[in-house]
């Protein structure tokens, strides 16, 4: 099995030394940086808005997979692609007219992705597939790091796994929300080829951070 790609979430990192971790993560080998943007609205919590986003962008040339759970997201895309934002991922449930969103951040230059909650159904990707370069299962209810992994989400990771090989385009499916070691594995065999991992990655601190890295590729 081919290893996934590991996106960090920075949501598990040092807040009072955001820009130290995302270089420590860079060197410790993680492919992608996971930012989640939270807005106490759509979901009950609040945590980095755009000027961090750009802040952090001299830190990393790697890839800024950016999670919007804020609602209403379209006034806020342009802010976090001119941040520096190469992927932004949306939730349908968020907003009346998904179809919009994914062409505003196509428009803008940038990769789009649809998240799915764990309530919701792959059928919200059927007129969307086509247009989108990412697909991210939430294997928590969002809002924050550190819970537990939701096993039925499995199902719904093997189903769209057949839907993007049936668009026969090369459509990312990344999974978020309770990753480690063990659940990483389970992702991967279900047809994952990303894996969000905040406490997974950086549990330990900065010594443990290629260590924790490797063990979510499946290495040791
Ligand atoms: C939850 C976020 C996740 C979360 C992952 O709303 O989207 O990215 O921080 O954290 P862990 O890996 O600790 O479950
Ligand atoms: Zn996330």
């Amino acid at each position: 099995m081919t290893a996934p790609l590991i996106s960090p979430s920075i949501l598990s990192a040092d807040f009072a030394r955001l820009g130290e971790e995302v270089r420590a993560i860079d060197e410790a080998g993680c492919d992608w940086i996971h930012i989640d943007v939270m807005d106490g609205h759509y979901v009950p919590n609040i945590t980095i808005g755009p000027d961090v986003v750009k802040a952090l962008r001299p830190h990393t040339k790697k890839v800024f997979d950016v999670h919007l759970m804020i609602s209403p997201v379209d006034a806020y895309l342009e802010a976090f692609a001119g941040a520096g934002a190469d992927i932004i991922t949306v939730h349908p449930e968020a907003g009346a007219h998904t179809h919009r969103t994914v062409q505003a951040i196509k428009g803008l230059g940038k990769q789009a992705g649809i998240s799915l909650n764990p309530g919701t159904a792959v059928d919200e990707l059927d007129y969307l597939i086509d247009d989108i370069d990412l697909v991210l299962v939430m294997s928590v209810n969002p809002g924050f790091g550190g819970q537990s992994f939701i096993s039925s989400q499995l199902r719904k990771i093997e189903v769209i796994r057949k839907m993007i090989d049936a668009t026969g385009r090369d459509i990312r499916l990344e999974v978020d929300g309770g990753v480690n070691p063990e659940t990483a594995r389970q992702c991967v065999a279900a047809g994952a080829d990303v894996l969000v991992a905040g406490s997974a990655t950086f549990k330990g601190g900065p010594g443990q951070y290629a260590a924790n890295i490797s063990a979510l590729k499946g290495h040791g």
